[in-house]
């Protein structure tokens, strides 16, 4: 998609601006399965007017569970183009936005095709940290010697690094460990990817994301990564034989280390997200009188170009595809 990157780049916001503003209609109103499918139907809707002959390679789940955005599901107007790979997290934290909580996004990825690797839920093992300290981790050497390095690279004492972690009771160990070594911590209910990027951003005080967190949610991360050339290292975790032999089938060793290149390869990554709550990457839907305002981030792997976009949406004026999708507007 070389060619029709630049064209297109801006499309993917609107898909994910389109995700968040329905989506974030449901914030704190508890109901995970609202906000989900709100920003579902928003993406699906959007997706079509896209000029990408895209397939769905991470998305909501197989064919038979998922009525939108399954693995397989074409996708996009372009159906003449090359093909392209499309990862989505139509909301990465529902529970964040069912509970009105901070960091929740929506997020999609396009690359070329056959360059996202298309792994089913797992769990793994990741590690990740920005520029600067690109080339200095390794996601199999103690804790203690990957913050040493990575402060180094920063130029600050480990006291000073801020690690994001999932609160979750698998991580006891990994959080008594940052903590005997003096480094702050940073406990996120939801959202490695929202987590894993901030660590390129320096603006947002994060240092380094560690932790067990799911393998689609790498793979966007990677690709987020890639255009903020950061680095990211993860491995599967947990995995039992079925895990084992679905990992077989997508060629991916168990016990190897994979890296940014593993899960997100090539030039041609496109990565969008926009705000659902308010987060320390982007800020949440803001709703007006008739109006609603949204924050994305849009990057281009070739270019490199991090962009952040803010839009005002008259809601009068939005691109809707039936009565339904109006009254959720509430225009
Ligand atoms: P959702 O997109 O389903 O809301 O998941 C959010 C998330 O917190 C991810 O950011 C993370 O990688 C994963 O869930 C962790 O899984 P688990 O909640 O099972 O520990």
């Amino acid at each position: 998609m070389e060619d029709r990157e630049r064209e297109i780049m801006l499309d993917f916001v609107r898909v994910t601006e389109t995700a968040a503003l329905r989506a974030a209609r449901f914030m704190g109103r508890g109901d995970r399965d609202a906000v989900d499918q709100a920003a579902v139907d928003g993406m699906r809707g959007m997706l079509d007017l896209v000029n990408i002959n895209g397939t769905v390679v991470i998305g909501e789940g197989e064919k038979d569970r998922a009525p939108m955005l399954y693995i397989g599901e074409q996708v996009g107007s372009g159906k003449d183009n090359d093909p392209v790979d499309i990862a989505v997290d139509p909301v990465e934290g529902t529970r964040l936005v069912a509970c009105g909580l901070p960091n929740a996004i929506s997020t999609i990825v396009a690359a070329d095709s056959g360059c996202l690797l298309p792994v089913p839920g797992f769990y793994m093992e990741k590690i990740a940290v920005g520029p600067q300290a690109r080339g200095y981790i390794d996601l199999e050497a103690p804790v203690r010697e990957n913050l040493r390095v990575v402060a180094a690279a920063l130029g600050k004492k480990v006291r000073d690094l801020t690690v994001v972690v999932l609160d979750r009771p698998r991580h006891k160990e990994l959080i008594e460990e940052i903590r005997s070594c003096g480094a702050r911590i940073k406990l996120i209910l939801d959202g490695d990817v929202a987590g894993a990027i901030a660590t390129a951003l320096p603006e947002t005080g994060v240092d380094i994301l560690m932790g067990i967190g799911g393998a689609p949610e790498a793979v966007l991360a990677a690709a987020a990564l890639k255009c903020l050339g950061g680095e990211l290292q993860v491995k599967l975790w947990g995995a039992d034989q079925e895990t084992k032999a679905k990992a077989k089938e997508i060629n991916l060793d168990p016990d190897s280390i994979l890296t940014i290149e593993d899960l997100a390869k090539g030039e041609s990554i496109i990565f969008a997200a926009t705000g659902i709550t308010d987060g320390e990457l982007l800020r949440g839907v803001r709703y007006g009188s008739g109006w609603a305002k949204t924050h994305s981030i849009v990057m281009r792997e070739r270019t490199k170009t991090v962009r952040f976009v803010e839009t005002i949406h008259n809601l009068k004026y939005k691109t809707v595809r039936s009565r339904k999708e109006m009254a959720e507007l509430e225009v």
